[in-house]
């Protein structure tokens, strides 16, 4: 059954609380990447246009639930959100409380208003009935637009919804729900995993759960080394995780018995210094003392397309290499260009690997890239979102 979204709503005249996910990275007062309040725009002005209210709630980053704190304030995205709204905007410094409730019930038709980074308050991350109740003060109708937060049992996510006879999901969450499902219950075969990134223990339920789905599994990133330990190849002083070493081999022998191609570099772009080291390429998957990996190979980035071109569903989580120094980025930018260019439906997860496709300059022609990072690999593990299970059916 599908979630009821914010079409089933008669948003007029009514105060919607539209909870986004508005945990963007700010550098110098100013918003630096918008795509997750871009991304939310549809619901609100969906809102907007048919006579709603809106009510706008967030947390951004992770304050200590004691109050104000000026690094996580979202003044700098009500400031983004002003150039697309201008006087129709209002900011309050309060998250709860009678002058929001009076600010709440004040607004005009097609007003909106944003509220302060909700983890101000200690009662968001300890899913408080009593701060939720707060809460649902502002507004008549709910809705769930912050896919990135779905994962949390956060209160605004998980509690505040219940207080509500129809909490609903908007577009983004909508959106992010029908291509998750269908490349984990449907997708199109061949359909290749790509997984990158630092770490083998955040990615451990995820591939655990794709090697039920997919035909080809493609490792690169950080996390590669200690799979390729586990094969018993030198790694030279690449990042490890040997607690994790035992079990990427049980996931390499799983993958085998399924007949899924496990594919690891071949080849390294390995430095003995990030900052100002010596950069050279491997001959082969050996990475020598002294050294450590920082991308793939040209070889590697073959291989991985030669794989990727027959693809019909490819999904991807976590860079190939460290990215975001130019030097070591080509093997990301490579992949993210052969995902582009198969003509698969492809959906892309992780703040790092969207900004890849951001860096290569095809994130529109990628089929979905999520606004979720910790969410999107909690679904793609084949797990249940809180503040997805708890909305209204349609
Ligand atoms: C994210 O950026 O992944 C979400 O906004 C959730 O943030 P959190 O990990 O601090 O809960």
């Amino acid at each position: 059954m599908a979630k009821a979204t914010v079409k089933d709503l008669d948003v007029k005249g009514k105060r919607v609380f539209i909870r986004v996910d508005f945990n963007v990275p700010v550098a110098n007062g100013v918003v630096s990447d918008d795509n997750r309040i871009v991304s939310a725009l549809p619901t609100i002005n969906y809102v907007l246009k048919n006579g709603g209210r809106v009510v706008l709630a967030s947390h951004r980053g992770r304050p200590k639930g004691e109050g104000f704190e000026e690094n996580y304030s979202m003044k700098p995205v009500f400031l983004r959100l002003k150039a697309e709204y201008g006087d129709k905007i209002h900011y309050s410094e309060k998250v709860v409380g009678e002058d929001v409730v009076k600010m709440s019930n004040e607004l005009k038709e097609g007003e909106l208003l944003l509220i302060e980074n909700l983890r101000f308050e200690k009662g968001e991350k300890k899913s408080d009935i009593n701060f939720a109740k707060e809460l649902r003060k502002l507004s008549d109708l709910y809705v769930n637009d912050a896919f990135g937060t779905c994962h949390r049992k956060d209160a605004s996510v998980y509690v505040l919804p219940t207080l509500y006879e129809k909490p609903v999901a908007g577009f983004l969450v909508e959106k992010e729900i029908h291509y998750f499902e269908n490349i984990l219950a449907n997708p199109e075969k061949p359909y290749v995993a790509i997984l990158g990134g630092a770490k083998v223990s955040d990615k451990i339920p995820v591939i655990e759960n794709l090697l039920n789905k997919v035909d080809a599994v493609l490792i690169g990133g950080a996390m590669a080394y200690t799979f390729l330990k586990a094969k018993g190849v030198e790694i030279g002083k690449s990042i490890l995780e040997m607690e994790m070493v035992e079990l990427a081999g049980k996931l390499m022998e799983k993958a085998q018995q399924k007949g899924i191609d496990f594919l690891l570099p071949v080849d390294h772009v390995i430095t003995d210094k990030i900052e100002d080291g010596k950069v050279e390429i491997t001959l082969d998957e050996k990475i020598p003392e002294g050294f450590m990996g920082v991308d793939i190979g040209p070889e590697t980035i073959v291989k991985f397309k030669e794989v990727l071109k027959g693809a019909k569903t490819v999904v991807w989580n976590g860079p190939m290499g460290i990215f975001e120094i130019d030097r070591f980025s080509a093997g990301t930018i490579a992949i993210a260009h052969a995902i582009a260019e198969c003509g698969c439906v492809s959906v892309i997860g992780g703040g790092d690997s969207a900004s890849a496709v951001k860096k290569a300059g095809v994130f529109d022609k990628i089929s979905h890239v999520s606004t979720g990072g910790g969410a999107s690999l909690e679904y793609l593990a084949g797990k249940k979102l809180p503040g997805i299970e708890v909305l209204a059916e349609r």
